[in-house]
């Protein structure tokens, strides 16, 4: 064991998961590479779990944060005037296209739903809040209660009173083989179902992810969210979009991963990515959600002069290079591609992503069960080949990747050709132990 993971298993909590036999520091990073404390190098498929989303060493990123820091202005508080706040709010209000938009920063996508939540049950002066099963929104009591697996749940404690909805579960046995339009129709009805039994009074709001990102990049249906808003429309009960994977882009079919289903939310939360590693999250809400809150409020540290100058510079160079269009682009090779390896690869259950948000499910080729042991294995594989991804799904068995938005199209091949040889290895070893 090297003396850095010693040192960290004696005083780091041990629920505080390390990828790795032989767990890696990153100790640099250039474009969408990074360098480990043994000076090998990897293309970075992960991206720090979505967060460097326009990778490493941005010279327009480095020099807004140095510009900042040259002022000698690290923190003022939210009781001054905050120019780099105001000109991303303007920013993200435009970019919403959520009507008489205000934006409220924070430091983290725990808080920003946890802001959503307070926002919602607020208004409808209800506790009940629906969210959907394989769900993730973070780690606070709030947003842990609207968590829907089980693996990032410690606890049943919740401020709110939880239902939770099908849509991004269509494995299941009991919807497998439907259409889309029939696997909808049957949550929509589940989703009446609730309201008519589970549900006491009136319903807060709908949390979702677009795309569940701890879930496995799970996703509903284009379209089922629309087919909600109107049961939920119905019922004046909000519908909370949780981008924090989802935003900026990354899905390439949109700029916000709801918008697919055609729906604008009430409010949007955000984090990861916008600061390109620099702490940032909020929420952007319908201007009368955000301003009905009777208490003052702030967050001392959300949306600091630092944190804005990256996020400001971070979300310019996403629209300025148009990164959503490359996201389709660079995805679209990568899904193809991983596609197109599928059948000849037994231990592959399913392949989905949209843009540069993609996964691959491996399973026992023998019974279809979920593989989590094969998943650790092609973890070793394609480390060992000079690539980061990421693990996920509810039972351990899927492999999340999300590069940078900037990935090229050569990295893109590149990680390709890494992630099927990989997968070629392990399936060869499942063939013959
Ligand atoms: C969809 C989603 N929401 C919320 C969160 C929580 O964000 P944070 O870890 O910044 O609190 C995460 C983190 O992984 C997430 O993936």
């Amino acid at each position: 064991m090297s003396d850095l993971l010693a040192r960290h298993r004696a005083v780091m909590p041990n629920w505080l998961a390390l990828y790795y036999n032989e767990p890696i520091e990153i100790v640099g990073g250039k474009g969408n590479r990074v360098v480990d404390a043994s000076g090998k190098t990897y293309l970075d498929f992960f991206a720090g779990i979505l967060t460097n989303m326009i990778g490493y060493d941005v010279p327009e990123v480095r020099e807004a944060v140095e510009r900042q820091l040259a002022t000698g202005v690290v923190h003022t508080s939210t009781v001054y005037l905050l120019r780099g706040q105001v000109e991303l709010a303007e920013k993200i209000a435009r970019l919403s296209g959520i009507e008489d938009a205000k934006v409220f920063f924070t430091n983290s996508g725990t808080e920003a739903n946890e802001t959503a939540l307070l926002l919602a049950t607020y208004a409808r002066r209800s506790d009940q809040v629906l969210a959907m099963r394989q769900s993730y929104h973070g780690r606070s009591f709030g947003a842990v209660g609207v968590t829907g697996n089980r693996a990032w749940k410690n606890n049943s404690l919740s401020p709110l009173n939880v239902h939770f909805l099908h849509g991004a579960d269509r494995h299941l046995a009991q919807f497998r083989g439907m259409s889309d339009a029939d696997y909808i129709a049957a949550c929509v009805e589940d989703l009446r179902h609730v309201l008519a039994t589970a549900a006491g009074g009136d319903v807060a709001a709908l949390i979702a992810e677009p795309i569940q990102g701890v879930g496995g990049f799970t996703m509903a249906p284009d379209g089922l969210f629309a087919a909600y808003k109107e049961v939920l429309d119905a019922e004046g009960i909000l519908f909370i979009s949780d981008e924090v994977q989802t935003g900026w882009g990354r899905t390439g079919s949109a700029f916000f991963g709801i918008q697919d289903h055609g729906v604008t939310p009430d409010m949007m939360t955000f984090a990861k990515g916008l600061g390109n590693g620099f702490a940032v999250g909020g929420v952007v809400a319908r201007g009368e959600l955000m301003d009905a809150l009777h208490a003052t409020g702030l967050a001392t540290f959300g949306g600091n002069p630092v944190s804005m100058a990256a996020a400001n510079a971070t979300l310019d160079y996403v629209l300025d290079h148009d990164l959503q269009a490359n996201a389709t682009r660079t995805g679209t090779l990568i899904i193809d591609g991983l596609r197109e390896a599928a059948p000849r690869l037994p231990i592959v259950g399913d392949v989905r992503g949209k843009g540069l948000m993609f996964a691959v499910e491996l399973v026992d080729p023998a019974t279809g069960a979920p593989a989590p042991a094969l998943a650790a294995r092609f973890m070793e594989e394609s480390r060992k080949a000079g690539l980061l991804v990421g693990k996920g799904g509810l039972y351990g068995n899927v492999l999340r990747m999300a590069p940078p938005l900037t990935l090229t199209a050569e990295e893109a091949a590149e990680g390709l050709g890494i992630v099927v040889a990989a997968l070629e290895t392990v399936a060869a070893e499942v063939a013959a132990p």
